[in-house]
């Protein structure tokens, strides 16, 4: 399936793209908000981020009808610093992160996203690294997996699924999606088999989330990007669940809003903060969009701003 982008016109909006800026799309996937900021970056430059290599090869080809300032990188995110050094890029006007699996990737059967399709256990958005959801359902430890069933999927039969997965192991190996799904529909109290929803959409998603790493990225890749931004320049990031969310609200937070002072102490100065945030409210998809895209359901979009340099780069 095609993806469409979600939140596409509020997000590139939000970025308030110069003709001569540099921007970053930390989540290229299928080049749908790249392609916006190319229209509008004519004489700038936009580096676009993926980690997955299909990503990047699909949408080379889509951007470079678009324009030819470009540069498309194969990379984690979390690498963001490192990769805009390399690059030789100092401050950049805006990053865009899009996060989580696309359309493409959900749907190719081969990948192992999906609890609808039977494949090989795998999950990876960077088909380059070594860790697939195979060796998470076969090698970790019922601990690790009850932790990650109940951290990243909120499972509240998170112990039960993590016990039967252990003792399943010790027959033979859970090689499949369709076994993982067989496996904890067989956990499920009937109760739960009935509600709404797959029964095995959290166990993984928490799976997915372990396997790329997702909030540790997330983490990393956003102080680095709050602390690349020119005065001015602009962060914005659209997430699907709580957790990531929470995450991005947190990193604002501790930039955008000040800090708590104990009035017991001698005052210390004015604080002057560096960041604003450019809606305290995160941004949810119109009614149009929510009837016209399943995806954009649990999205929301949130931005700051950069107002002024820290004192100390000011000084150098
Ligand atoms: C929701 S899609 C982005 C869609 C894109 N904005 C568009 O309009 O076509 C997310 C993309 O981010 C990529 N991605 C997810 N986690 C990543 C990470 N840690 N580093 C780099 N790319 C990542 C995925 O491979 C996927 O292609």
């Amino acid at each position: 399936m095609e993806h469409i982008s979600v939140l596409l016109n509020e997000s590139i909006d939000m970025l308030q793209v110069k003709d001569d800026g540099i921007y970053v799309d930390c989540t290229l996937g299928r080049g749908g908000h790249s392609s916006e900021i190319l229209k509008r970056c004519t004489k700038g430059h936009l580096y676009a981020l993926d980690c997955d290599q299909t990503a990047i090869d699909q949408s080379t080809t889509r951007l470079a009808r678009v324009g030819s300032n470009f540069t498309c990188i194969h990379t984690p995110y979390e690498k963001l610093n490192e990769v805009l050094d390399a690059q030789g890029v100092g401050k950049v006007d805006g990053i865009i992160m899009d996060l989580g699996v696309s359309s493409p990737q959900f749907d190719d059967g081969t990948r192992g996203f999906s609890y609808r399709s039977d494949a090989r256990l795998d999950m990876r958005m960077d088909q380059s690294q070594t860790l697939d959801a195979w060796t998470v359902v076969n090698t970790y430890s019922q601990e690790e997996l009850t932790r990650l069933l109940k951290q990243y999927g909120q499972e509240p039969f998170a112990y039960k699924i993590a016990a039967s997965i252990v003792s399943r192991r010790a027959e033979h190996t859970i090689d499949t999606t369709f076994e993982l799904v067989d496996l904890i529909k067989s956990v499920l109290p009937q109760k739960v088999l009935n509600k709404k929803g797959h029964p095995a959409k959290r166990s993984f998603q928490a799976i997915r989330m372990e396997v790329n790493g997702e909030l540790d990225q997330l983490q990393v890749a956003l102080e680095a990007g709050i602390h690349r931004l020119k005065p001015g320049g602009r962060l914005c990031v659209i997430t699907f669940h709580s957790l990531e969310d929470r995450l991005v609200k947190n990193a604002f937070k501790a930039v955008a809003t000040p800090k708590k002072v104990d009035r017991r102490l001698p005052a210390t100065g004015i604080e002057v903060l560096e960041y604003r945030f450019i809606n305290k409210k995160p941004i949810i998809a119109s009614d149009e969009e929510l009837a016209a895209n399943k995806r954009s359901h649990s999205a929301k979009l949130r931005g700051i701003e950069r107002i002024r340099e820290s004192a100390n780069e000011e000084k150098k």
